[in-house]
């Protein structure tokens, strides 16, 4: 039975299913480092600096960005890859950096699948032959075969045994932001009509083998959480009533921990630059959190939007959420977690959108803004807060920013 409490506060611990305590409720969510080895996949040094530095600042868990099953897909450039024990020590040094202060450290697990950006990868898959939405980005998939799938869901395992093997407390499926999984669950992305599609069951049944896969690689002990979108935000898409079919089902699969989010490159809800109608509550997911309680007693994380102490506290109380989900104000402000704890009705991140007013530009806009603080980060540096949206625009288009920099470093 999975441990659900209610009406706690910013630093009361949480005990999850398989007897793991997280000091506090402030996770520091997913956020792509773009750290990996560019040839190898493997985690480097500057990742443990990162995450020393943020597991310093008094996190309850943190959640790697995402880290890749299988190098012949990848999402970016200098994803982490991990496909057998070639990392092993590498991994392991990692682990003992995030898991500093007691916070529990988690690998989260992906698959591209079509969001697979043209020019990186060889092999683009997906669920249907049905490419992303925005032209030139993502070129047309390959549908995967029966057996290609087979092979996809020992992959997961296989990953995840592989980072607690290396000392990590668990991983988190990426379920949600159109990636593989994502793509499976989607009516719009999953056009198939064989045991992977067809209707709401089967759609689901890559989630829920992939989960059962992990689950009997990594035994009891570890945390298995998931990562799922409240919705994608898209007419035809993944809804709200799909996303909670497949909760009422995560107790049984195993499932400790789910964090809801929502969108997809195409419809970057999880961003927070869509129209303000769907950004009614400072942490844009919330209301279907109340929905979740009535399927599910998992302990639910909600991420996007939280900013500020005393509506982190009220979701908490309230019993809304289990655990609150930080992502881009800790990039700009690694201690903020401690601030938080010290101080919940006191403290507020400075963090505000990075945007340049171009629509179809905004959501990549804040993300190379904020990516350029995590790696300042990762150098020992501190954030810049007067780097511009523009400037990491524009870095980012003409390949000059950091990040180019630090992939042709290597
Ligand atoms: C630079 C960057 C990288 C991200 N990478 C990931 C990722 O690897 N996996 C994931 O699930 N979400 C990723 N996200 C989304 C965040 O986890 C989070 O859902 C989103 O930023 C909203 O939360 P926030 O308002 O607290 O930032 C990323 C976000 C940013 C800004």
């Amino acid at each position: 039975m999975a441990t659900q409490t209610t009406a706690a506060s910013l630093s009361a611990p949480l005990t999850l299913a398989n007897g793991a305590v997280l000091p506090n409720r402030i996770a520091k969510a997913a956020m792509s480092e773009q750290l990996g080895d560019l040839r190898s996949g493997a985690p480097t040094g500057a990742l443990e600096t990162l995450y020393r530095h943020w597991s310093a600042g008094g996190l309850g868990l943190t959640i790697t960005g995402n880290v890749m099953i299988d190098a012949r897909s990848i999402g970016e450039p200098r994803n982490v890859i991990v496909e057998d024990d070639r990392h092993l020590d590498g991994l392991a040094r990692w682990a003992a950096a995030a898991r500093t202060g007691g916070t529990q450290a988690i690998v989260q697990l992906n698959h591209p699948g079509r969001q697979t950006p043209t020019g990186l990868s060889a092999r683009v898959v997906a669920p249907s032959a049905i490419p992303v939405a925005i032209k030139g980005a993502f070129p047309t998939p390959r549908a995967l075969t029966h057996a290609e799938i087979l092979e996809l869901i020992e992959r997961f395992a296989t990953t995840a045994r592989l980072v607690c093997a290396a000392g990590f407390d668990g991983v988190q499926i990426h379920g949600a932001h159109g990636y593989l999984i994502s793509q499976f669950l989607s009516p719009k992305a999953n056009v198939r009509t064989d045991d992977w599609g067809g209707d709401p069951e089967r759609r689901r049944r890559f989630l829920l083998e992939v989960a059962a896969a992990i689950r009997a690689e990594i035994g009891p002990e570890k945390i298995l959480a998931l990562k799922l979108n409240s919705a994608d935000f898209q007419r035809g898409g993944f809804s709200e009533e799909e996303s909670l079919a497949v909760i009422a089902e995560l107790e049984a699969a195993g499932i400790h921990l789910l964090e809801i989010s929502g969108g997809t490159y195409e419809a970057p809800a999880m961003a927070g630059t869509l129209a303000e109608s769907t950004i009614a509550r400072e942490a844009y997911f919330l209301e279907f959190a109340e929905q979740v309680r009535a399927v599910s007693s998992v302990p639910l994380m909600v991420t996007g939007g939280f900013r500020s102490g005393a509506a982190m506290q009220a979701a908490l109380t309230a019993g809304a959420v289990d655990v609150i989900g930080l992502a881009r104000p800790l990039a700009l402000e690694p201690d903020l977690s401690r601030r938080l704890l010290a101080a919940p009705d006191h403290t507020r991140s400075q963090f505000a959108l990075h945007t340049i007013g171009i629509r179809a530009l905004d959501a990549a806009a804040d993300l190379m803004w904020t990516q350029h603080q995590i790696h300042r980060l990762s150098d020992g540096k501190a954030p810049d807060p007067a780097y511009g949206p523009w400037r990491a625009t524009l870095e980012a288009l003409l390949g000059t920013g950091v990040n180019t920099f630090r992939r042709r470093r290597g």
